[in-house]
């Protein structure tokens, strides 16, 4: 039996009320539309999609910084929105889930020193440990993930953005958590410095056993650290299965489109290229049906009227009535 989730969500809703005033009604905003899935240990789900799609909404639920409108959340089979209720018990959930963002200057104190920000989770989290074990595991963790023992007493401005990466992971690792969510980790860095951090989180992973959902709009990163690719549309998953079978055999028009706007390293795999015309529409007023008509080739009737359910196609979960039908052979990509 392979091994067993260590968070899982189903339906996941979030929803914002945008606008509004004295003059009028906030309007209803669905950033989530509904999303699930399993994370398990030593292993990577990558969500893609275009900006807006609901990416960092995805993250702050899962992170527990913000509750879902519905749908449930489980961390080692608890149920975390209840557990938030209760102080002691969301301590203990939020150590377990940590979140490295795409720009650590922003989540870095610009006043703290480095050991300062990597011992801080201890202090909070950890009374029994005295403040020489604090700086112990704070140099240890620095060291791990390829810093210098000078660097404890710097601050971040000190570094580079590669750099303060790594002080960012450094630091989300300091409460030995299970899961971490990447938000567009190495989006930020230059391509070269890309693959060091890239190789790092890795490393820990493996080290750890960590689960990580690694957000990300660009397809090329996710290429090489994915297991699972989970693709979003407007708020909704149309597109989920394992690495190898999105990239090698997309299928919903959407993922196709996404992965032709993408350089692939190999040529064999060219494509026939399928441009994404028009804008996303928004959130707000999301178009009837399928979401990603207005956009796609292969829309008909049905497609403008009803919503596609994300369908189980031989291991690959796909939203889309085109697929369904077996419509999209036609405009299938020449091999
Ligand atoms: N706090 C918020 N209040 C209102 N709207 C929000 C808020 N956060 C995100 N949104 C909206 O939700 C949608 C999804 O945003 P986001 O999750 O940031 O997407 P992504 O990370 O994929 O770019 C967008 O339309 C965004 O404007
Ligand atoms: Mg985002």
């Amino acid at each position: 039996m392979s091994n067993q989730a260590v968070l899982s969500a189903r339906d996941l809703k979030r929803d914002y009320e945008v606008g509004g005033s004295a003059f009028s009604k906030p309007k209803l905003l669905r950033a989530l539309a509904g999303a699930s899935f399993d994370l398990f240990p030593g292993k990577t789900l990558a969500v893609v999609g275009e900006s807006g799609c609901g990416k960092s909404t995805l993250g702050r639920l899962v992170t527990m910084i913000e509750k879902p409108t519905s749908g449930t959340l489980t961390l080692d089979g608890k149920d975390v929105v209840a557990g938030l209720s209760n102080k002691a018990e969301a301590k203990q959930l939020r150590q377990d889930v940590q979140i490295v963002f795409q720009d650590p200057y922003g989540s870095l104190n610009p006043r703290h020193k480095i050991g300062s920000m990597l011992e801080e989770p201890l202090k909070i989290n950890r009374p029994d440990l005295s403040a020489k074990d604090r700086e112990e595991l704070g140099r240890q963790m620095m060291a791990k993930v390829g810093l210098r023992p000078e660097h404890y007493s710097r601050y971040p401005h000190m570094f580079s953005g590669g750099q303060r990466q790594r002080i960012a992971i450094a630091r989300a690792l300091m409460l030995q958590p299970k899961v971490i969510v990447l938000d567009e980790p190495v989006s930020a860095l230059d391509v070269s410095i890309q693959a060091q951090v890239l190789n790092l989180l890795n490393d820990v992973q493996e080290e750890f056993k960590l689960a990580y959902l690694f957000i990300s709009h660009d397809l090329s990163v996710v290429k090489h650290v994915a297991d699972e690719v989970m693709v979003m549309y407007l708020g909704r998953p149309v597109e989920k299965g394992s690495c190898e079978e999105i990239f090698a055999n997309p299928q919903h028009p959407y993922t196709r489109a996404l992965l032709s706007a993408t350089p692939v390293a190999d040529p064999r795999h060219k494509r026939d290229r399928i441009r994404l015309t028009g804008e996303i529409p928004s959130p707000i007023a999301p178009p009837p049906g399928c979401t990603f008509h207005p956009r796609c080739p292969l829309a008909n009737e049905r497609c403008r009227a009803e919503i596609p359910e994300l369908l189980d196609r031989g291991g690959t979960l796909i939203a889309c009535h085109a697929v369904e039908e077996g419509r999209n052979q036609e405009a299938a990509p020449a091999a």
